[in-house]
């Protein structure tokens, strides 16, 4: 190597502070670097792979060149330090602070109520205000497009996005779609029933401070004089195993490639760091050439563009987008492809990483750009030491044939796109589980070129991504239509050759292999239609323009931003002003949210001596354990233990749950030791070298039905009936008999399961902090894993980042497995989980079987109904067996069915234990129901919405286990929900839509919902508080409800403010715990607010009746000296609430009971518009109705509804677990499970509160928690809606199966027309697939 000045030396700026480091360790992240070396904990890990935005940076960067300061957003994760000399970084922390000023981003994002758990927030605030330093009157679609790589679990993206709109010149927040008018407007609310006080402000913009621009940080001087030394050095830092060197000029780049041919590019680091981190790849040098100008350039000539390999995506798009404004639309036809895939490739944060000359070289299978670049002819410039060469990326490089690759000594200067010609049409397809951020199922890079004035083909080129391992060409079929005209035949043709030639074999990766194959000749379908079209544009009279009803089949769903409604009560205007209950407060810890400044457990300062846990699971789904090699991890430097069963001193198997698997394993990510170490680097990588034997042990039961054929249940069978069933079929008009699957759901909460224990030097004390919804179950189980009473174990949780149901059973197994590793290493243990392994181990919503025969009249009157449901508990009981109980009690939903029988019970199969998730079994159950309305309906000739209205309940009635209850407030929501909807026009307005749109098709559907809260047992329906007041008249509160997002310490601040009748300001609540107060039951079933507001009320109540005396002798005075008082009369200023609880109870030998304390009622009507070709959806309108009785915090209310129905959105949609026919769970991360984007929620989005009465809770509210999420079913059903008109116009008129969820494979499968029926089938029984459906 020639000998260049060479440094040592990282320099880059966080937050306007220098950072030096000496030879930086290369296999450090951005993310880590912040949070374990820096300590700003802000910036949060989710996922680490790129695909959350949770650890969202901006990156600053000064182009020496242009003198222009490049920001854009990065995630932290996929960031190595060593690439960042000369960046400056800025975090939530640089952005604002509680303790100087919060930012006018954090601000409003915290006012908007767009935080709820805050895990996602930093990251939030990091994309909109990246973009706001770019653009700061930014338009509402690039606000949209900001957030799109951004993910959250608990708000439904609406408040987020509507914080962001408040930048917006022109605000469109407060926009009635289509009026252009605000809501705000008093005088023409046509939306709202003005007969009622409905208030539509959920915050007050004029507390808003105004947005400067102007005050923003600079870039660091240093930095900039950096950037312009001409005497630059070639960087080399040296780290614990690896090398990296950043070249100072092509030249030298060239040399170093020479030299190290194995070593990597790191670019974006996109590729080659998931490769690392998933796929355990390891490289002991890296070449970063990330900055070199050689390779940032744009060159337009006649012949196209050439654009530098260093080129982010984010600069291709715009570089494409001003080629594209300034040249002819017919020279830009590849351009335009690839700008249409560059909008949903990824979320922002990755195309402003990710280059086009790593994405050219790494070839992802998947990938969006390099069809179209094919297609178009794109050659690729490359360059050695020897010179320079051309090659065509549509040649056998693309396809990574053996010899076409890359030399070992030559790079990627730059890609040359030609423009395209007159009569020549380039376009790509593609078509994702969701519209934004994430990989494509299938896409496609299409062009042909015709002898000029004809339609006769000169050239056609045919790619394909995700279809076999490499993108693929159907050159064979291309070549053979070459000479052949543009019509019909020629397509029929194509489409058999190209199946033919690009055969996917059944047991393919990935699965979905029918669909696969659908989507291939759909897609060229599409292709054919989109040419025609632009033939015809060409020269009308020669080629006749595709039929009228197929136009729309062209059009990519666009994506909108989304606009709507809040409606709720307006305070009564006697109410006291300090009274704050009813009114929309802000989330109490909304600001540090938003700001980063709210600790999680992995943002604790470490503790002294603290050793990091890793976890090694079971590979077998059922096995015995011949023996466990612990010695090449004990071997590893710095692990301190490997931790097995043989060390539990207590109770290992705790009423059925298995803390570390002892002699066999009974599913697959079943915890079989720990391994605990001095980083968690070192704890992962020994964990990896653990080696344990397995022999299998039969049977292996993994799905519901392979359960049913081994009699397999983890409790017995629970049962209710009314009238007589068989007796009632025998008179009715038609029997219908079905079978509805519903798959399982993960939680996915931000933050993944995190535990710190920390061993007491005394008395066998442990301390533990976790993020859990059930604090004193964790206490039992690590009690009886050590074997010490419960008094001596404290747990304390703050707050977590997100639940839904999931950290109510599982934070005791995993504190307990924790506990542990500290009792036998004497040391504090963090374990925090990689989401590959929270998602594998901790399980969740329960995959359900439901069976029904149905008996009814023709004019669509349900006389009987017949229920069996079966859900997949998995390996253990946990929460199957109450899971099923609320099922079977809750199954009759809102309808009133005289003869009556639903019988359940939970299977237990070779599957990790599911667990409690938001509904409770509620929203896979009441899929059978609607599914079945829906079957009646069909064979009826009606809508499901007659059926539903003619079998809802309409009086006080009794359920079928006998509780009484009036529905009044049910019909009003469904009859409000019809009306303010305008269900029955819009049906109208869809169905002309659908008789003039062949391939797209509009479907609507309005679900109610009879729901309930708390729980059928009494005792786990109490609550108890504990109310201090201090002599300076501050008071806190505490109780045993936990804070998961749902803020549920904001209302109890509320409920204590009335109570006392002191302002918010004096009321604090700092954390919940077991040594405070004891014994609390978990935080779920939506009865957080119920209970523990009576419990908080009691003691706040109590306290008033000692004051009250004081008071009355100084009415006059302040709260202050009425508390001075009290003291001086020795009076206790400390009292302990208690609520006894919802007297509940269920007698299931009667099958009769008070089950639960009251019902929540709603009813939701969605829209949407199904394409189907592809299977995809967009939800174009939802209405939401639900009865809120008196809304205690209407903004809270509102977040909970919202971010529950588009969480059930997700359930019925786009959210699918993938096992292996073995039980190995594929989808173990959010690149394989896609929870709702910002570009899922509704176009339009409307919810009203509806007001009720509810004497029995709290103020007369009703708990929201949960009720929302079977809400999001309306979008199944608007689905299902749609298809049905889909395959009604094929011809197929007969009630079809549904399922849950309605991915796109499931729609465009079900939406049978020629294509569907021209691909290949296999027969089953002769390969095992992929994937299994274990419902
Ligand atoms: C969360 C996430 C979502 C994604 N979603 C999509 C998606 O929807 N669609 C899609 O198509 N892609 C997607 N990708 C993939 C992404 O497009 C690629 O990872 C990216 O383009 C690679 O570019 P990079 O600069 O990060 O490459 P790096 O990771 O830096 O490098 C990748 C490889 O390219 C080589 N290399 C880089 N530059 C050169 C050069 N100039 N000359 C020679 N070799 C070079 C390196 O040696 C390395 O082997 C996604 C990636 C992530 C992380
Ligand atoms: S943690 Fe970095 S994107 Fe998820
Ligand atoms: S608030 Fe967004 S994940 Fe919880």
């Amino acid at each position: 190597m020639p000998s260049l000045p060479n440094s040592d030396e990282l320099i880059f700026f966080v937050n306007g502070k220098k950072v030096t480091e000496k030879n930086a360790d290369p296999e450090v992240n951005l993310l880590f670097y912040l949070r374990k070396v820096l300590r700003l904990t802000g910036t949060k890990y989710a996922c680490g792979e790129g695909s959350c935005g949770a650890c969202t940076v901006m990156l600053s960067r000064y182009n020496p060149k242009t003198k222009a300061i490049h920001h854009f957003p990065a995630t932290a994760c996929l960031v190595p330090i060593c690439s960042l000399h000369g960046a400056a970084v800025t975090t939530v922390e640089g952005v604002g602070s509680i303790k100087t000023r919060i930012h006018p981003v954090q601000e409003r994002l915290a006012k908007c109520h767009g935080t709820q758990c805050g895990f996602c927030s930093p990251g939030m605030v990091m994309s909109i205000y990246t973009l706001l330093r770019n653009h700061p009157e930014p338009t509402p679609e690039q606000i949209t497009e900001a957030l799109g790589g951004n993910l959250c679990r608990c708000t439904g993206y609406r408040p987020i996005v509507e914080s962001g709109k408040t930048f917006c010149v022109e605000s469109t927040v407060c926009r009635v779609k289509g009026s252009g008018k605000c809501c705000m407007d008093q005088e023409d609310q046509s939306f709202v029933n003005r007969q009622e006080k409905i208030c539509t402000k959920l915050y007050n913009e004029d507390e808003f401070q105004p947005f400067d621009p102007s005050q923003e940080p600079i870039f660091p001087p240093e930095l900039i004089r950096m950037a312009e030394d001409p005497n630059k050095k070639r960087l080399t830092f040296q780290g614990e195993r690896t090398t990296w060197i950043s070249p100072v000029t092509l030249n030298d780049l060239l040399e170093l490639r020479a030299s190290f041919p194995t070593a990597p590019l790191v670019m974006g680091n996109t590729a080659v760091g998931p490769s690392i981190k998933f796929r355990d790849e390891f490289h002991p040098v890296f070449i970063s050439p990330l900055g070199l100008p050689e390779l940032y350039f744009v060159n337009t000539t006649d012949a196209g563009v050439t654009i530098g390999a260093g080129y982010s995506l984010a600069q291709l798009n715009d570089a494409l987008r001003f080629i594209v404004s300034e040249q002819p639309k017919e020279r830009t036809k590849t351009y335009r492809a690839l700008l249409k895939h560059l909008r949903t490739l990824a979320g922002a944060q990755i195309r402003n990483m990710a280059t086009l000359g790593g994405h050219v070289v790494n070839r992802p299978n998947f990938s969006d750009l390099n069809p179209i670049l094919a297609a178009g002819n794109a050659t690729i410039n490359l360059m050695s030491k020897d010179g320079q060469r051309q090659i065509p990326l549509n040649g056998p490089f693309l396809e990574k044939s053996p010899g076409a690759d890359l030399k070992p000594d030559e790079i990627v200067l730059s890609v040359s796109i030609p423009f395209s010609t007159q009569w020549h049409f380039v376009w790509g397809l593609r078509l994702a589980q969701r519209q934004e951020n994430a990989f494509a199922i299938v896409n496609a890079g299409m062009s042909v070129k015709f002898e000029d004035s004809t339609n006769v083909i000169k050239e056609l080129q045919m790619f394909y991504g995700s279809v076999a391992r490499t993108v693929v060409s159907a050159s064979q079929s291309c070549q053979q239509l070459i000479g052949r005209q543009w019509d019909d035949q020629m397509l029929s043709d194509a489409c058999r050759w190209v199946l033919a030639e690009l055969p996917i074999p059944p047991a393919a990766e990935g699965g979905m292999v029918e669909y696969k194959r659908t989507l291939i000749v759909s897609l060229l379908f599409k292709f054919y239609l989109k040419v025609r079209r632009g033939l015809n544009k060409m020269d009308p009279q020669k080629f006749p323009d595709i039929p009228e009803k197929f136009t729309s089949a062209l059009e990519d769903f666009p994506i909108e931003t989304p606009e709507g409604m809040q409606m709720f009560q307006c305070v009564d205007p006697c109410q006291p002003p300090q009274d704050p209950v009813g009114h929309p407060i802000m989330h109490q810890s909304a600001i540090k949210h938003a700001t980063g400044e709210a600790i999680y457990i992995d943002d604790m300062p470490p503790v002294d001596q603290e050793l990091f846990l890793a976890v090694v699971t079971s590979t077998r789904a059922h096995a015995k354990i011949l023996s466990i090699d612990k010695s090449e991890a004990l071997a590893l430097p710095g692990v301190v233990d490997v931790i097995t069963a043989e060390d539990v001193p207590g109770d290992n198997n705790h009423q059925g749950e298995i803390l570390y698997a002892r002699n066999k394993v009974i599913c697959v990510g079943q915890i079989v030791c720990t391994v605990a170490a001095d980083t968690y680097a070192r704890a992962r990588e020994a964990a990896k070298k653990v080696k344990i034997a397995y022999e299998d042990i039969e049977p292996r039961i993994i799905t519901i039905e392979q359960a049913l054929e081994h009699n397999s249940f983890l409790s017995v069978e629970k049962k209710i009936e009314q009238g007589d069933v068989e007796q009632a079929f025998k008179y009715v008009d038609q029997i219908i008999e079905g079978e509805v699957h519903v798959e399982g759901q993960e939680h996915f909460y931000m933050e993944t399961q995190s535990i710190l224990a920390i061993p007491k030097q005394e008395d066998k004390e442990m301390v533990l902090h976790l993020g859990t919804q059930f604090p004193t179950h964790v206490q039992e189980f690590v009690a009886a894993a050590l074997n010490v009473p419960r008094s001596r174990i404290a747990c304390h949780m703050k707050r977590t980042g997100g639940a839904f149901g999931g950290k109510v059973s599982k934070p005791a197994l995993l504190g307990a497995v924790s506990a542990v590793a500290a009792n036998k290493t004497g040391r504090p243990i963090r374990f925090i989980l990689e989401r590959g392994d929270d998602m594998l181990i901790t399980a969740g919503r329960h995959p359900l079987l439901g069976r029904y025969k149905i008996g009814f009249m023709n004019n669509g009157v349900i006389k009987a109904a017949d229920i069996e449901y079966y859900i997949n508990g998995g390996c253990t009981l946990d929460e199957s067996e109450t899971v099923l109980e609320f099922i079977v009690l809750k199954s009759e939903n809102a309808y009133c069915i005289p003869n009556f029988r639903c019988c359940g019970r939970p299977c237990k199969t070779n599957l990790p234990s599911n667990t409690a998730f938001r509904g409770f079994g509620f929203p896979q159950g009441m899929v059978v129901v609607e599914a079945y309305i829906t079957a009646v309906a069909s064979q009826c000739n009606l809508l499901p919405e007659e059926v539903r209205e003619i079998n809802m309940y309409k009086r006080i009635s009794k359920t079928a286990y006998k509780k009484t209850f009036n529905p009044e407030p049910l019909r009003r929501c469904w009859k409000e929900c019809l009306e303010k909807s305008s269900f029955y026009d819009r049906k109208l307005a869809a169905e002309e839509f659908n008789t003039k749109n062949y391939w797209k098709k509009r479907g609507l559907a309005v679900v109610p919902m009879k729901f309930t809260i708390g729980m059928p047992t009494a005792y786990y329906n109490q609550a108890a508080a504990l109310v201090h007041i201090y002599l300076d008249g501050s008071v806190l509160v505490i109780h045993g409800g936990c804070e998961i997002g749902q803020g549920l310490y904001t209302k109890m601040i509320q409920v204590a403010s009335r109570e006392l009748n002191i302002p918010q300001s004096y009321i604090h609540l700092s954390e919940t715990s077991t040594t405070t107060v004891p014994n609390a039951v978990f935080t779920a079933a939506s009865m957080g607010t119920d209970i523990n507001g009576k419990a908080v009320q009691n003691a706040c109540q109590i306290l008033m009746t000692r004051l009250h005396p004081i008071i009355r002798k100084n009415p006059k005075g302040k709260w202050e000296d009425w508390i001075t008082k009290a003291f001086e009369d020795s009076i206790s200023l400390s009292a302990t609430g208690y609520f006894k609880g919802y007297q509940t109870n269920m007698d299931w030998e009667k099958e009769e009971g008070d089950a639960y304390p009251y019902f929540v009622y709603g009813a939701s009507c969605s829209e949407v518009e199904v394409d189907c070709l592809t299977g995809a959806h967009k939800l174009l309108r939802t209405d939401i109705f639900i009865d809120a009785a008196f809304s205690i915090n209407p903004a809270l209310d509102i977040g909970q509804v919202e971010g529950a129905f588009i969480q059930g959105m997700g359930l019925y949609t786009t959210e699918e677990l993938k096992y292996s026919p073995e039980g190995v769970l594929y989808s173990r991360g959010p690149n394989d499970y896609k929870i709702p984007t910002v570009t899922e929620i509704p176009e339009e989005f409307y919810v009203t509160l509806v007001r009720s009465r509810n004497p029995i809770a709290i103020y007369s509210s009703k708990g929201l928690g949960e009720a929302g999420m079977f809400l999001g079913s309306s979008v199944l059903f608007a689905i299902y809606d749609a298809v049905a008109a889909a395959r009604r116009e094929r011809g197929l008129t007969k009630t079809f199966a549904l399922s849950s969820p309605a991915t796109p494979e499931v729609i465009r499968m079900t939406c049978v027309d020629q294509f569907t029926d021209m691909i290949p089938r296999d027969d089953p029984s002769t390969f095992t697939p992929w994937s299994i459906h274990v419902s």
